[in-house]
């Protein structure tokens, strides 16, 4: 989603180190491998194995321009160290789960489909989302669906939940897909599946994708040469919301003068912000593809050392 915009904001070049931290189906190191050849290469982390399996089949042909590391980018100094790897040209996060994962019935991502209530990027994790759904308690899973999913129906979902669950525990994503339809019989919205927040709210949960955003943004702003760039790319505005607001306390607030070449105040941050606003896909784009529409990219430039 939105490539060719990443492209322009991170200018690959030969000899450039890049990370691409939601490594995914590889469609993104795929452009960022082609735009640096013959020389640049490519850090690819994803915190799913079975993504990470896929990603190296289709980037076979770049051989070791491109490195695979199944971990999550929050621990992106970590990965750097390991490798031997100082600081980087560009990084790209595209967060959230990929298409792959809604198509995967067994990973329990998708409303659409039966399967397990599990929703983890990392099988190895211990906590899956019908761990959360059969032992928070009303109160606590009210407030999961509110500050994770921003679902107006949760104290009513919550209710209905812990009724269900008296009888047997809810282990299914058509389970759960039955009781949200029958806590909210004739309120739904005619745009979006009664679903698609509650699950939205137990795969952030589940994933902690909020805090390890939080922490690994900060870090990656770290791991840039003077002159690197990053792009984030969103989902929804939970998350657009955190990028913005530490994209704005690292770029502090320069009380300099425009004409000044360069900060005399000390107040400048240590990155530039790209984009006033955030980089939306195109009308074809969406067209093409659906799940991009609520897509939002934002880009900064490191500015100092
Ligand atoms: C939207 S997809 C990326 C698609 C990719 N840009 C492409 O072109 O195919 C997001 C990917 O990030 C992975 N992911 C989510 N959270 C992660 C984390 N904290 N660390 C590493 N990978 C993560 C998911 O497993 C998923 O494969």
């Amino acid at each position: 989603m939105l490539v060719e915009q990443v492209i322009a904001f991170l200018s690959p070049h030969p000899g450039g180190l890049y990370a691409d931290c939601t490594l995914g189906e590889g469609g993104h190191t795929r452009a960022l491998l082609q735009a640096s050849a013959p020389s640049g290469r490519v850090l690819g982390i994803d915190r799913d194995a079975a993504m990470l399996r896929r990603a190296q089949q289709n980037l076979a042909e770049f051989g070791e321009r491109v490195i695979f590391c199944h971990d999550s980018f929050h621990h992106l100094a970590d990965i750097l160290r390991a490798q031997g790897w100082e600081k980087l040209d560009g990084i790209l996060m595209d967060l959230g789960l990929s298409s792959f994962h809604l198509q995967q019935p067994e990973r329990g991502f998708s409303f659409q489909q039966p399967g397990p209530l599990d929703m983890r990027f990392n099988q190895e994790d211990p906590l899956t989302a019908a761990e959360l759904v059969n032992t928070l308690s009303q109160e606590e899973l009210c407030s999961l669906l509110k500050t994770y999913g921003e679902e107006r129906w949760a104290p009513q979902i919550a209710k209905a939940i812990v009724q269900r669950r008296l009888h047997a525990p809810i282990v299914r994503t058509d389970q759960l897909v039955a009781c949200i339809l029958a806590a909210i019989p004739g309120r739904r919205s005619r745009r979006i599946h009664p679903a698609t927040k509650t699950f939205q709210a137990l795969r952030i949960a589940v994933n902690a994708e909020l805090q390890i955003l939080q922490e690994g943004l900060t870090t990656a702003l770290d791991c840039l040469k003077p002159g690197g760039r990053i792009c984030v790319i969103t989902f929804h505005s939970l998350e657009d919301r955190i990028v913005k607001q530490i994209f704005r306390t690292a770029a502090g607030r320069c009380r300099c003068p425009p004409h000044l070449p360069s900060c005399l105040c000390g107040r400048q941050g240590k990155i530039r912000i790209l984009t006033k606003k955030p980089v939306v896909p195109t009308r074809e784009e969406i067209a093409q593809n659906p799940r991009s529409r609520s897509a939002k990219l934002r880009a900064a430039e490191r500015i100092m050392a």
